[in-house]
């Protein structure tokens, strides 16, 4: 590996996973264009309504269970087993598309949809299956606890500490697939450049914070992402 740069933070959104057939959010026909994410997203919409939310999370379950990853994914994966510094790889996604193509230096800011947690015992643990209201937590037995251990909107993204660590140690951030519309993802490039980062965009068009970037790339990311990989390690 020749490059220059020995810290790196990637963010992933959506887009990564677009070309493996999970819906984006914001793009034309995305989630959000058919749900209002104030009934499916939020810990009040869940309290309003958890059947509707459960059946919202289980079908996208049954979507990510049948999807693969693809080359963008894998090009990750690879760079993270060459890189020969510091590496850490932010996915906003809840899917686990990163971790089967063997991403490990991995960390979930918004939760995973293959996990479920009970708001009785706290318990967390894999879930591929359709849940509902009847169904009960194995860990404590009562039925009616059980959310997607996802981040919803008005909640803590997980592991804030160690993201900011990393963007605080970080001489190249590069962000994939994400519009930069969501808090406090969104503002990672601004923190990544106060520590004077070389700061990469990869995605289909420009996103919300272009214009922060010193560098961008345009187009599908099963392209331009393995095309960008080997130019880092070439
Ligand atoms: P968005 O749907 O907001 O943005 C997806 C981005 O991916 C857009 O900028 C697209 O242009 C780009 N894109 C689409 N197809 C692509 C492709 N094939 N290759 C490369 N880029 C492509 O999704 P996110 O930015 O991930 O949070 O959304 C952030 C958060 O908002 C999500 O984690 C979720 C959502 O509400 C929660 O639910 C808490």
């Amino acid at each position: 590996m020749a490059t220059k740069y020995r810290s790196l933070v990637i963010l992933t959104g959506a887009g990564i996973s677009a070309e493996s057939g999970l819906g984006t959010f914001r793009d034309k026909d995305g989630l959000w264009s058919k749900y209002d994410l104030r009934d499916v997203a939020t810990p009040e919409g869940f309290a309003r309504n958890p059947g509707l939310v459960h059946d919202f999370y289980n079908a996208r379950r049954q979507n990510l269970i049948a999807a693969q990853p693809n080359a963008a994914h894998a090009a990750l994966a690879l760079l993270e087993r060459e890189w020969r510094g510091d590496f850490l790889l932010v996915t906003q996604n809840v899917d686990d598309l990163h971790e089967r193509s063997g991403s490990a230096k991995l960390l979930h800011m918004h939760g995973e949809l293959l996990k479920i947690r009970c708001e009785n015992c706290g318990d967390i643990r894999p879930c591929h299956q359709a849940i509902d209201l009847a169904t009960a937590c194995s860990a404590c037995g009562i039925p009616g606890y059980l959310r997607p251990d996802v981040v919803w909107f008005g909640e803590m993204p997980m592991g804030m500490e160690r993201i900011e660590r990393a963007l605080d140690a970080c001489d190249l951030f590069v962000s994939i697939g994400t519009s930069g519309n969501v808090y406090p993802a969104a503002g990672f490039v601004a923190e990544a450049r106060r520590r004077r980062a070389h700061t990469v965009e990869l995605n289909l068009e420009p996103s919300e914070s272009h214009s922060l970037f010193a560098e961008a790339r345009y187009g599908p990311a099963s392209e331009i992402v393995p095309a960008y990989v080997q130019e880092l390690l070439a």
